[in-house]
This record gives C-alpha cells, sequence and structure tokens, in this order.
C-alpha cells in the first residue's frame, strides 16, 4: 500500500461512509508552539481513542494541518518529516470510530466549505442527516460523510453571518442534537478557541498568560493544574488572557473552578513497561487513598460527599446499581455487600439495558451508578432515565467534574487518581472500596449493622493495602504462570458468591488484552451446560472462598473436582492456610486470608498480572488494546 500523502489542502478529501467519534480532543491559545503543547496532549488522551489523529493550526490566516490513521505515532512522524508551520493557536484530535474505517481521511479535523474553520468533535451528531441534506441543498460540498464536517461547514456558514466564532459556535450549537463536544479555530482569528459541549466532555485548563482545552485534565495537567469544568449546552472562549463561557443562547454563564489533586509524574509510567502495570502497582495506595477521611471525631463512618440526608437513606426500599463492563463486576460485588448489611434489595443491570427495560422507579429507589471515568455514556443515560422517574442517584466514580458526578444527587469519589490503561484495574479495585464503604454507610444510618460490627470491616479493610502489596510482590510466580501458559487459546474462570465476579473480571480482562477466549462462570453453573466445554488440559482458575464459609469452600471444590476429572488444568486461588487444596491444584496462588464479602480485593489481583503479563509476552499493546477505548462515551 502506497504510503500516505501529506494531507494540507482541503481537496484532498473524498466522500466516506458515515462517522461518528469517541475521542480525546486538545485546543490551545498562548506564548507557546501550539502544535507541540497539542501532541503532548494528545499523548495523555491517546487512552480515549487512537484509530487517527490530526492537528490543526491557525497560520497567516490560513488553517494548516495533518491527519493520519493509525496511532498518535504515525501523525507525529509524518509532522516530524514535514513540520507544520509555527502557530501558538491550535486544536487536535485523537479518535476511536464508531462507524466507518479509521482512515486519514475520516480523521479529524474536519474543515468548512472554505476552509476558513477548523473543527474536532468527540460524540454523535444525532440529526446529521437532515442537516447534511440542507446544506447539500444549499451547495455546499461535502468532502467526506461525518457528522463533524457538517457540523463545521454550518459553524462556518454561521461565522459568515455573525463574524465571530464565539457567536457562530452557539448558533451552530442550537442546530445541533445529539452528543458533542465541538472545538474549533477561525483562520482568520488566531486569538480564540472556541469550544462548546452537550453531553460529552470538556474542561478549561486555565494557565498564566495562556489557556486549554481538553476531553479532561490529562491533556494539560503538564502546564496547569487549574481547571474550570463547564455546564451542560455551554460554550466557551478561549484567548491568553480570558476564558469567557455562554449559554448556547449567548447568556453569560459560569464554569466551576477546581484545582487537580494529581500532577504530571501520576499519569506518567514511572518507569514501567504499561500504564496497566503501573497501575495494578498502585492498588495498595489506591486503596488507602479511597479510605482516607471516612472517619468522623466519633469514629463513626462519614461519607461527606453523599449529599443525602439520612432520612433520605432511610426511606430507601430498593437499590439499582448500573455499570458497564469491569464497572458492572463491581456492582456484582456490591450486591452481596449491601444487601448482606443492609437488607435493602439490590439490583446490578447493565446500563445499556436499564432504561429500555422500564424499569421499576420511585422516590425511594437510589440508583447507584459506578463509573470510572464519569463519562460512559451508557451509564450517563440511565441515571438521567432514572432521575427522571424521580429516583435518587449516587455515583461512584474516579473522575472529578466528569459528566456522571455532576448530574447525581450525591457521589462517592473513589481516589484511584488517574487510570490511564484501557483495562481498569485500580479504578475497579476502588470502586469495591467505594461500593463497601457505601454498604456500611446505609447500614450506619439505618441501624441495621452494631458500630463494632461496622468497624470491623471498616479495620479489615484498612489491612487491604499490605495484603494487595503482598499479593504484587509474589509478582514474578504469575509471570513465571503466564509463560507456561503463553499457548492457551482458551482460558475459563469458576468461582462462587463474590468470586463469580471475580471470575468475569478474570476473563474480561484476559478478553480484552490477550484476544483469547476467556468466560467466567459461577461454578455451580458448570454442570448446566458450560462444563461441556471442558477438555484435556484447558486452564481453568478456580477462585476458591475463604474457610470460614465451610460451605461455599466445599461446593467450590466440588466443581473443581468436576473439571479435573475432565482433563483441566486447575490453577486455584485459595486463602492461606488452606493446605488441603493442593489435592485439587495443578497450580495454587495464596491468597491473603479476608472474610469472604472482602475476597475480591485481594483475589482480582492475580488474575490482572496474569493478564498483563500474557499479553506482554504475546507482544500485544497492553495500554492500548485493539478495537478498544477508555472512556466509551458513545451509547
Ligand atoms: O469508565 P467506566 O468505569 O464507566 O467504564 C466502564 C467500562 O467501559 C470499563 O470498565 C471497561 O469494561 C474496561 N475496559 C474494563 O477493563
Amino acid at each position: 500500500m502506497a504510503p500516505p500523502t501529506r494531507l494540507t489542502s482541503y481537496a484532498d478529501w473524498s466522500p466516506r461512509p458515515r462517522l461518528g467519534s469517541m475521542c480525546g480532543i486538545v485546543g490551545y491559545v498562548g506564548p507557546k508552539q501550539a502544535q507541540n503543547v497539542v501532541i503532548d496532549g494528545l499523548r495523555r488522551l491517546e487512552y480515549r481513542g487512537y484509530d487517527s489523529a490530526g492537528v490543526a493550526l491557525v497560520v497567516d490566516g490560513q488553517i494548516s494541518f495533518d491527519k493520519r490513521a493509525g496511532k498518535l505515532a504515525n501523525l507525529e512522524k509524518a509532522i516530524a518529516e514535514r513540520p507544520l508551520p509555527a502557530s501558538t493557536t491550535g486544536i487536535g484530535h485523537t479518535r476511536w470510530a464508531t462507524h466507518g474505517g479509521p482512515t486519514d481521511a475520516n480523521a479529524h479535523p474536519h474543515l468548512g466549505q472554505t476552509g476558513r474553520v477548523a473543527m474536532v468533535h468527540n460524540g454523535i451528531i444525532e440529526n446529521f442527516a437532515t442537516l447534511r441534506a440542507r446544506l447539500e441543498m444549499a451547495g455546499h460540498e461535502l468532502r467526506s460523510e461525518t457528522d463533524t464536517e457538517v457540523a463545521a461547514h454550518i459553524l462556518e456558514a454561521e461565522l459568515d453571518k455573525f463574524g465571530d466564532l464565539t457567536s457562530a459556535m452557539q448558533a451552530a450549537c442550537r442546530q445541533l442534537e445529539g452528543a458533542f463536544t465541538l472545538v474549533a479555530v477561525d483562520a482568520q482569528d488566531p486569538t480564540k478557541v472556541v469550544a462548546a459541549r452537550r453531553n460529552s466532555p470538556l474542561v478549561v485548563g486555565l494557565g498564566d498568560g495562556e489557556n486549554f482545552l481538553g476531553s479532561d485534565v490529562a491533556a494539560f495537567i503538564e502546564h496547569t493544574r487549574d481547571a474550570l469544568e463547564l455546564g451542560q449546552d455551554q460554550v466557551v472562549t478561549i484567548t491568553r488572557d480570558a476564558v469567557e463561557v455562554t449559554t448556547f443562547d449567548g447568556a453569560p454563564a459560569q464554569g466551576r473552578r477546581y484545582h487537580v489533586d494529581w500532577d504530571l509524574s501520576a499519569a506518567e509510567k514511572d518507569g514501567f513497561d504499561w500504564f496497566m502495570r503501573k497501575e495494578i502497582f498502585e492498588q495498595p495506595r489506591a486503596i488507602a487513598d479511597a479510605l482516607l477521611g471516612r472517619h468522623a471525631q466519633d469514629g463513626r463512618l462519614q461519607l461527606d460527599e453523599v449529599r443525602m440526608s439520612d432520612d433520605e437513606l432511610r426511606t430507601i426500599d430498593k437499590i439499582i446499581i448500573v455499570a458497564c463492563g469491569t464497572a458492572f463486576y463491581a456492582g456484582l460485588v456490591a450486591k452481596y455487600a449491601i444487601e448482606h448489611w443492609t437488607r435493602i434489595p439490590c439490583e446490578v443491570e447493565l446500563s445499556h439495558e436499564f432504561r429500555y427495560r422500564d424499569p421499576i422507579l420511585t422516590r425511594s429507589t437510589l440508583v447507584v451508578a459506578v463509573s470510572q471515568s464519569g463519562e460512559t455514556a451508557d451509564t450517563l443515560m440511565a441515571i438521567r432515565h432514572a432521575r427522571e422517574q424521580r429516583a435518587k442517584v449516587l455515583a461512584i466514580c474516579n473522575t472529578n467534574g466528569s459528566t456522571i458526578p455532576r448530574e447525581s444527587d450525591a457521589v462517592i469519589y473513589t481516589h484511584a487518581g488517574p487510570e490511564i490503561g484501557v483495562a481498569s484495574t485500580k479504578g475497579f479495585m476502588t470502586q469495591l472500596v467505594a461500593a463497601y464503604l457505601l454498604g456500611l454507610y446505609l447500614a450506619q444510618v439505618r441501624g441495621t449493622m452494631y458500630g463494632e460490627e461496622i468497624g470491623a470491616v471498616i479495620r479489615e479493610l484498612g489491612e487491604a493495602p499490605d495484603q494487595v502489596q503482598r499479593l504484587l510482590d509474589e509478582a514474578p510466580a504469575i509471570s513465571d504462570l503466564a509463560a507456561d501458559m503463553r499457548e492457551a487459546r482458551s482460558v475459563l474462570f469458576l468461582g462462587r458468591h463474590v468470586g463469580f465476579p471475580v471470575a468475569l473480571e478474570g476473563a474480561l480482562k484476559l478478553k480484552e488484552l490477550a484476544y483469547i477466549h476467556a468466560e467466567g462462570f459461577a461454578a455451580g453453573e458448570l454442570k448446566h451446560g458450560p462444563i461441556a466445554l471442558i477438555e484435556e488440559g484447558l486452564p481453568v482458575f478456580c477462585v476458591v472462598p475463604p474457610g470460614g464459609r465451610g460451605q461455599l469452600r466445599d461446593k467450590m471444590i466440588s466443581a473443581i473436582q468436576e473439571v479435573r476429572a475432565r482433563g483441566a488444568r486447575t490453577i486455584v486461588l485459595a486463602e492461606d492456610g488452606d493446605e488441603a487444596i493442593a489435592a485439587y491444584a495443578d497450580v495454587v496462588v495464596r491468597l491473603p486470608k479476608v472474610s469472604t464479602l472482602l475476597q475480591p480485593l485481594v483475589a482480582v489481583v492475580p488474575l490482572q498480572l496474569f493478564a498483563c503479563e500474557l499479553a506482554s509476552l504475546m507482544g500485544h499493546d497492553v495500554d492500548q488494546p485493539r478495537n478498544l477505548a477508555k472512556s466509551v462515551t458513545v451509547e
């Protein structure tokens, strides 16, 4: 295939199938070389999508741009070979395709009809077909079929009318439906970058004589830790010295200023080969941080961020947890703990299924949204539905200022720090901690547990950082195991009780990173069908419940025997001191002794390490697995 030609001319584009996007966005205006600031920002946002990348700069009354399919490295290489002109105003984009192929032509930025404006976009413009037809009727020549290009043409047409990019953006946004963050520059005005958001993330970085825009703060964290969170349906204009926020109607509006409590080093790899590995090893600290400051002086549990009164919490008669992927598995664990401690019925539902089944929601339903990013569109739409039905919504979230906590009645932040690896690890771990805290807090408020009982669980949670550290110290043994299983093409995971979601999580990690068939089952379900999958040598990870729940452990052993009898190779995760388990295991992975409900905190660690290690050995990109993105901001 011929190498892509340099793409600087607006006329180079040919029509493509319709594209949407879910992506990372950067904007800059200030004294520095915008190209460097934008590319550095894109590098930190690349976890959001890495199908293609592009940059546009304002240079002497023109837009200069380049965009390339594939990872950011392709764009960087192209720019290194043929640098773009110097400029101090620019925008950039790294994309995760929702429809259509990741090609040079489909990459952002997209230009308006005359090439006066350049735009990058995250989200999907739902009425794009109508808008496109209208533009074509008016003689516009659309060079791609992306929804973004339609928005760029509309913006440019409005700019012709208003003469000013901010007013044009407001007018354009009034015509758009769906979810979008738009960031644009005007070739004739190098002093500003204008952006808008609806249902899609955007934050402003507040610098000294310079300002930034980003899908999240990682985009500009090396330049400033002061940020401005934008509200729904707002337009923001940044110049070197000012940030002006308005509504789509042009009325003055306010963002919320905040200080980011982590710095660049938290977003760097710190000597690890992968962000994922770094994040696995950060888990002891992440658990400790998630537990920090949860005690009032009288020893009672306090959750400051939960802005719901005790009376409100006492009226709750049903909890529904909504989440996706790994966060959903954290929700499954939460159900066991919350129901056991509070006796409140608790359902767990995939966010994307939730609102389409007409769930029964009342004022006394508490919907708990679990989301590391706080931007997952499926979960966001689920909580909006819940709030429309008057249910209360509490978010368990890792990202300060993100949309889900902002639209919730209450929030428990997980304080894990930035999670960059696409596969969630410390995010999951701290979601578990937050879910336990929520369960205990509800039990405290409703009097379903004695203070001493709550204190005992909190003390046990306090031991988790050391226990996880101990498992991490044994990581080399897991590496050996992965090396030994390099040829495996299918791996099963079995668990019971809270070990079942751990099995699901172990399988998901392996699927997303090693691209091999992996499935998690409730061990009791095996004999109802999945046992047919067992064949000679098939690796089966078995999460054995702690001995305290004797029955569960014994039932698990029955399942292990069933698979061993059919030739499976069993890798058994069992607690210290369970010597009898060795008779059922080809490999034993020792877990610290913990109570049953808290076992996921330790049991998941070897499974995370195993997936990371196996994927590394297979030569895969662990941080950016194929076809995935960190934040799934489209439904
Ligand atoms: O940001 P969220 O927690 O809402 O993300 C939910 C899922 O997309 C996420 O957990 C996904 O499954 C991860 N890739 C799992 O490692």
